[in-house]
């Protein structure tokens, strides 16, 4: 592995994602050689942190992973601790200060990554201040990894952008898609255009349907005040889903690089049709989950979380159908759903081939039309993929069966595999936007989605249920029934819950 060189400016330090995922993913790569030497972390927020108690908070976020004492020692001694008021000019002065002594005493370049693990309401102004108090190094790289939630809907993530782009370029700037970092999502592209049998049948012609669900069992839990506020399609649709959409429907690139994807998965985004209210109403549904049970086990109903409105209609399930407006796509539905507190986790994408043309075995199969062939990406929680095909059955006669050709990524090979965040870090410490959204792609995603949220925003009844731990409500099953389809579902085989 090749050593990077950057300093880390992570505003919002002492924070549960910081904590979480990225001292974690930091230590990764550290273990794996991708940061050695030249790297520092500048942790800042607006407690009063020494670097020493800094530096014992990462030693905790890396405790799952056993490192030795030396190993504790040499990583988090690249870790320095600012308090910071974010709105205070002169604290970025000092921040400057110390970023320089680190870029000198670690030999980095001038290459920084700002990493904004906080609300978004302060992006604009440390933009701002990063910009007036030359914080920017003038040689080496600049870069700026920001999160969910990229506004609330279209305006307000064009004014997000805006305040951002004061200080940073587009190239400059890496919105991160946590599912655009999975293993089996990014292994979309290498299934596509790595397969003459799948990419030459890869359109209306051959593809009857794409069903894409993002099943989880969880209910809000600990996040009931922020997603009480946003609801399934803001916080699922108008990002993951979209972008599983754009890597699905997108035409193939001329080459694999970040430039040409990203301006792929933009024209598919641009393609998808942008409904009016009425076409809202026909092809989208949404619910909310009431109290249920699974075998011994009960839950409660949304209204009954901690810090949900006992009165809310918010969504905690979409279920829906977006047209795609290109030669390739003509006519053919892409359905999907997600939702919490669902059956079981998990995140799968069907692409259900049109059947044969005739069924020449139809006096033994008793139906006109074979059962048809069905590619099933396994995005989690197993990894892996499943083509249905038809064949003979063993026997006498001439029976027609489908089998199922099943493969997964062992576990150990996914084990050695690194987790998202990992690889979103290296990804950008490396310069590649591939697994990044554009600009773009966020401003065509949320006017998909603002439409959608506006018309239900003006319903007056009361929102579909379904009870916990089931599939969702009716409504869903109806809308891909009045199409003479139904979801593709059957339990993940190699799939064992841990108890
Ligand atoms: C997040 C959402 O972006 O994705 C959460 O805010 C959701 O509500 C999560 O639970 C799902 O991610 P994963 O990786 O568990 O599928």
């Amino acid at each position: 592995t090749q050593e990077n060189k950057a300093l880390f400016i992570i505003f919002g330090g002492t924070g549960d994602l910081a904590k979480r995922k990225l001292y974690p993913s930091l230590f990764r790569l550290f273990r794996k050689g991708a940061i050695g030497k030249h790297f520092a972390v500048i942790g800042t927020a607006r407690r009063e942190w020494t670097n020493d108690h800094f530096r014992e908070v990462v030693t905790e976020s890396i405790e799952e992973l056993n490192p030795t004492p030396k190993e504790i020692d040499s990583f988090t001694s690249h870790f320095y601790y600012q308090a910071h008021n974010v709105t205070n000019t002169e604290e970025y002065v000092t921040l400057e200060k110390l970023a320089s002594e680190l870029n000198e005493e670690y030999q980095l370049e001038g290459n920084r990554i700002f990493y904004l693990a906080m609300a978004p309401s302060f992006f604009g102004t440390i933009a701002q201040h990063i910009k007036s108090e030359h914080i920017l190094s003038d040689d080496g790289f600049n870069r700026l990894i920001i999160e969910k939630p990229f506004g609330t809907d279209y305006k307000t993530a064009k004014e997000l952008n805006d305040s951002i782009s004061a200080a940073f370029t587009e190239d400059q700037i890496f919105r991160i898609d946590h599912y655009l970092g999975k293993e089996m999502v990014q292994n979309i592209s290498a299934i596509r255009f790595g397969n003459n049998i799948f990419e030459s049948l890869w359109n209306h012609h051959y593809i009857d349907n794409v069903q894409i669900t993002l099943a989880e069992s969880l209910g809000v839990e600990e996040r009931g005040g922020y997603y009480d506020k946003s609801g399934a399609l803001k916080d699922m649709v108008q990002n993951h889903i979209l972008q599983v959409v754009a890597l699905l429907a997108m035409e193939p690139p001329t080459i694999f690089s970040d430039r040409a994807i990203r301006t792929e998965k933009i024209n598919a985004l641009e393609s998808i049709r942008i409904y009016n209210e009425e076409e809202v109403k026909e092809n989208f549904v949404r619910g909310q989950y009431s109290s249920g049970h699974l075998g011994k086990n009960n839950f409660v109903g949304y209204h009954d979380e901690k810090d949900v409105d006992p009165s809310s209609s918010t969504e905690t399930f979409v279920a829906g159908k977006f047209m795609i407006d290109t030669f390739r796509w003509s006519g053919v539905p892409f359905y999907i759903r997600t939702g919490k507190r669902l059956t079981e986790k998990g995140t799968r994408i069907n692409i259900v081939f049109k059947p044969t043309p005739i069924n020449v075995f139809r006096a033994s199969t008793q139906s006109e039309e074979l059962p048809e062939n069905i590619l099933t990406i396994y995005i989690q929680p197993t990894e892996g993929f499943s083509l249905t095909l038809n064949g003979k059955e063993v026997g006498p006669g001439f029976a027609v069966d489908p089998v199922k050709l099943n493969y997964r990524h062992s576990s150990e090979t996914l084990e050695n595999s690194p987790e998202a965040y990992e690889k979103l870090l290296l990804d950008c410490l490396k310069g590649d936007a591939t697994n990044f959204t554009h600009w773009d792609e966020v401003a065509a995603s949320w006017k998909i989605v603002d439409i959608i949220r506006q018309t239900w925003d003006k319903e007056t009844g009361a929102i579909p249920t379904y009870p916990a731990r089931t599939m969702g409500p009716k409504e869903s099953f109806d809308l891909l029934e009045k199409d003479g389809r139904s979801w593709v579902w059957e339990p993940d085989q190699w799939y064992r819950e841990k108890e």
